[in-house]
């Protein structure tokens, strides 16, 4: 870099900090309630919700309730809500068949969302696991985790959830060639404006414990996750599967766990400059939550400054369980 500035005490970097008007001025990022992604766990009944002890001040709703709350983010200006259903365990299963079942929880719960909301944004998870017995994101057989079965099968399931008016689908099975296969069948059905928010660069992380229990996965994985999630070690990696999940017909990608890897966040937006988004994922919450519930933290301030690092870190949007209590902040 060249050097621009005259030495101290010419160059005082205090004076474009010394009142809240000129820090204002230099501000290099923002956050805004547009940058928001909420994701919301759905369970059946009516009237219902349940609180997850791991994730503090968040439930699993029953449709009735997600309504609602698609509505509040609506009116809040959230442009988009993140489904992850809470499956009956009666009905996963080894072929894990309720996943691309077009009245499954997760589809009606989207038809309900676009029937009273039509304008937000509703983004759905393609990925095996609330619907298998065994909790893994594909279709195991005698251990392994089968790769181009289990694509077969999340394309059967990325159609069905466009069908029910899914806007976003958001493949998080890390298998290989999925963006591939689910483009080419949303293209060949009809679904032109259905877009792909790759999970394109997951890792197998140990920040996902809470996620597992608010959806009930907790009890049934089986092993790890580590033979198609990837090494938390891994840089490059990272880099060329985003390169493979655009090349294959992604419209925005995401890095995921967030905090932790945002110098993934980094380097996919400086090399790519597509639409770059990071998942605050159910552990990062939870550790801020829980510090903050014992006066630790400063609740609110580490939640705003957590989710500005996102944007400073490249993102053009965060998935975050704060959302709304974030919007309501920015909202003043
Ligand atoms: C599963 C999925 C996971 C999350 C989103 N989709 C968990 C996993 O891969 O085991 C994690 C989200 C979170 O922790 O908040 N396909």
């Amino acid at each position: 870099m060249p050097i621009n500035q005259a030495p101290f005490p010419a160059t005082r970097f205090r004076r474009t900090r010394a009142d809240a008007a000129r820090r204002s001025m230099v501000r290099e990022t923002g956050l805004c309630t547009s940058d928001l992604i909420w994701p919301l766990f759905v369970m059946e009944g009516e009237g219902d919700r349940h609180a997850v002890p791991s994730m503090p001040g968040v439930e699993r709703m029953s449709i009735d309730l997600v309504v609602k709350a698609a509505t509040q983010a609506h009116s809040l200006g959230i442009p988009a809500i993140c489904l992850f259903p809470y499956v009956d365990p009666a009905l996963k299963t080894e072929l894990c068949e309720e996943a691309w079942n077009p009245d499954n929880l997760s589809n009606r719960a989207t038809k309900a969302i676009k029937d009273a909301v039509p304008e937000i944004v509703v983004m759905t998870d393609v990925a095996l696991d609330p619907y298998n017995s065994n909790g893994h994101d594909g279709i195991v057989r005698g251990g392994e985790i089968m790769n181009d079965e289990s694509v077969a099968a999340l394309v059967k399931m990325a159609l069905a959830q466009a069908g029910a008016g899914a806007d976003i689908l958001g493949p998080s099975d890390m298998m290989d060639g999925r963006i591939g296969a689910m483009r080419a069948a949303l293209e060949a059905e009809g679904f032109q404006n259905t877009a792909i928010m790759s999970y394109a660069a997951k890792y197998a992380s140990a920040f996902y414990g809470p996620f597992r229990d608010a959806v009930g996965a907790s009890g049934a994985l089986k092993g790890d996750k580590k033979t198609y999630q990837m090494d938390p070690a891994n840089k490059n990696e990272a880099l060329r599967l985003v390169e493979r999940d655009l090349s294959e017909g992604a419209d925005m990608v995401m890095v995921k766990p967030g905090m932790p890897y945002l110098d993934i966040c980094r380097l996919v937006k400086d090399r790519f400059h597509a639409p770059t988004f990071a998942y605050q994922v159910s552990g990062e919450y939870a550790m801020l939550m829980a510090a903050a519930q014992n006066g630790w933290l400063d609740g609110e301030a580490v939640m705003l400054e957590s989710l500005l690092a996102f944007k400073r870190a490249g993102c053009d949007g965060v998935l975050t369980y704060f959302a709304p209590r974030v919007a309501k902040i920015l909202a003043g």
